[in-house]
């Protein structure tokens, strides 16, 4: 959610900032923008549009120093005056996050002056300009006193050859590198520039030269903060032959699987321990995390046989729920920074209950809260629309799952990769792609476990193809839905589990008969023989009924990938969303 680079060195600034916007570019396109420093002066360029808008303009930026910002828009529409970075007085700034009192902040020290762009942000540049008396850190420090919300802050001053930081519930990183230094919102906008890195901390405010890094927490005291190696490389965003960073990592799923599965061995005992005792679990997540935990819910009842509850973040962290120390929540993000989920765990913690975070991202704000971190190993997922994170999150709540109950997962596990790749290779989903792409609308339909997989082939088919969708429960057509299917729908039905197929299969039925289009999406025996002729049937291999998510996801996620091709769609950046939402 905006994305934020900052470069201290000796190499021409904007260059470095460019490449390292691109990068970040899944956190929001809707505009770009950099500021830099040459001979005390800044300078800025600033666009309406995504990162390549400002390509031919950025030699016009001198400067061996600078910031840039990639945005989501939350206040302001996408324009160019709202675009980053807001430059007044000696200062130029960018922004991560949302800063909740701007109003009452411009009203109170501001009045009646007109301010250059309609967003929350412009605030912290005229408030550094307001509070500035020749100190920097000292200025930032009496802001953050009075910003209320979230914000990661880099800042350029005309006074100082360098760049600071201020961060409080948003991420941001320092890179170290060989006589030059960087500031982030995320590491992939380092790959390859420096293999240290540093997260910081809330309330912290970091001076950045091309010769060191200076940091200061919440109570202005000097504190060195962990070097960590900087995971992101330049081979982990390449596309690999893909046309889209989508295909690439759909086919990157068995990977994913296989890599949550070793990395599980390595926490297994710790996860033992913490949840030892626990008599019941919630699982909390946003959008496709909350969809895995939809998965998790049943593993833990059919295993464990204790109660589990799958809850919204956004709802569960304002519901008051009631949390005991005996209680376990699982919360599960890719990004590890989505501003719900880890407000989510934060209540957890406070309540006394045993935290697990399932996550993708190792240094991210939640594996700081969680009592054990379970890794998922998809690598570096930068298309907007989670693929292979789903997967490694379903394979890794399988395994946490399987050590509550003391059955051996990762046994089971094993064979899925295999039986993934299978699914890669055989499957074909051009006609119900084709299907999808001319209806006026899909249902995508199932029944317990394939119910969960059914919201999130909804779910990614209008993320990414914008057709209309809705994931139902196969038995609740009939009761109200059912009105809404004519010859523009398109039912597609997952059916996965032998012991409900017939059910399923009344629903198709239902579809049929009201002149609905049907596809199945199923490994069934006899069910191509039992619909020839009256709906599209894709075949996924057979496997152990709880596994089959990791191959119908496959199947949903290629259906919405082929079906925002027909359309025209760009995939990997659907409109009006980012990766990484660390707003409310
Ligand atoms: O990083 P997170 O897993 O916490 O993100 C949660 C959702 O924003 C995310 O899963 C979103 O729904 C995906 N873009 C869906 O493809």
């Amino acid at each position: 959610m905006c994305g934020i680079v900052g470069f201290a060195g000796a190499r021409r600034a904007s260059d470095i900032i460019y490449n390292g916007l691109k990068q970040l570019e899944y956190r929001g396109y809707d505009s770009a923008g950099i500021a830099t420093l040459s001979d005390g002066k800044i300078s800025a360029l600033k666009r309406r549009g995504r990162v390549s808008v400002l390509e031919s303009e950025i030699e016009k930026l001198g400067g061996v120093t600078g910031i840039g910002h990639t945005r989501w828009a939350t206040h302001g529409k996408p324009s160019d005056e709202n675009a980053h970075p807001h430059v007044f007085g000696k200062f130029a700034i960018v922004h991560n996050g949302i800063i909740e009192n701007y109003s009452d902040l411009k009203e109170k020290y501001f009045g009646g002056v007109k301010f250059n762009s309609d967003t929350d942000s412009e605030i912290i540049v005229r408030l550094l300009d307001k509070f500035y008396g020749g100190d920097l850190v000292g200025a930032l420090k009496k802001i953050s006193l009075i910003l209320k919300g979230s914000y990661a802050v880099a800042v350029i001053c005309a006074d100082f050859e360098g760049i600071a930081v201020l961060k409080r519930n948003n991420p941001a990183i320092i890179g170290y590198g060989d006589g030059e230094n960087f500031a982030a919102s995320d590491a992939p906008a380092l790959a390859g520039l420096c293999s240290e890195i540093s997260v910081l901390d809330d309330g912290d405010i970091a001076l950045i030269t091309k010769d060191g890094v200076n940091i200061f927490d919440e109570n202005l005291q000097g504190v060195v903060r962990e070097r960590l190696v900087n995971l992101a490389t330049p081979a982990s965003l390449d596309l690999g032959g893909c046309p889209h960073y989508m295909l690439k990592e759909i086919r990157e799923v068995p990977a994913s699987v296989e890599r949550t599965r070793l990395a599980y061995l390595t926490v297994e005992s710790k996860v033992k321990e913490v949840l030892r005792g626990v008599k019941r679990v919630i699982i909390t997540g946003c959008g496709t995390a909350y969809n895995s935990g939809l998965v998790a819910k049943r593993y833990i009842e059919s295993f464990v046989k204790i109660p589990a509850e799958t809850e919204i973040a956004g709802e569960f962290r304002y519901k008051n729920p009631v949390i005991t120390p005996e209680t376990a929540v699982i919360a599960i993000s890719q990004s590890g920074e989505t501003a719900d989920t880890v407000e989510a765990a934060k209540l957890a913690v406070s309540c006394g209950a045993k935290v697990v975070a399932v996550t993708n991202a190792p240094y991210s704000q939640l594996t700081r809260i969680a009592d054990v971190v379970v890794p998922v190993g998809a690598g570096s997922e930068i298309c907007v629309a989670a693929t292979k994170s789903y997967t490694g999150q379903i394979a890794a709540l399988y395994l946490i799952a399987g050590t509550l109950a003391g059955i051996d997962a990762s046994e089971k596990l094993l064979k899925i990769p295999k039986l993934c790749k299978e699914t890669l290779e055989h499957i074909d989903i051009d006609t119900l792609a084709d299907m999808c792409a001319r209806s006026g609308g899909v249902y995508f339909l199932g029944r317990d476990i394939d119910y969960a997989v059914a919201l999130e082939g909804s779910l990614k088919l209008k993320e990414i193809s914008y057709v209309p969708s809705e994931g139902y429960p196969a038995g609740e057509l009939k009761h109200g839905t059912l009105a809404l299917i004519d010859i523009k729908t398109v039912a597609v039905v997952i059916i996965t589990d032998e012991r409900l197929a017939g059910k399923s299969e009344n629903a198709v039925e239902q579809v049929l008969s009201r002149k609905g289009k049907v596809a199945v999406i199923s490994n069934v025996a006899g069910i191509e023989k039992r619909l020839e002729g009256r709906a599209e049937v894709i075949k996924i291999p057979a496997c152990d009924e709880f596994l089959s998510p990791l191959l119908s996801a496959i199947a949903v996620q290629l259906l919405a990938y082929k079906t925002a091709l027909l359309l025209d769609r760009d995939p990997d950046k659907p409109r009006n969303l980012a990766k990484s939402v660390t707003v409310e």
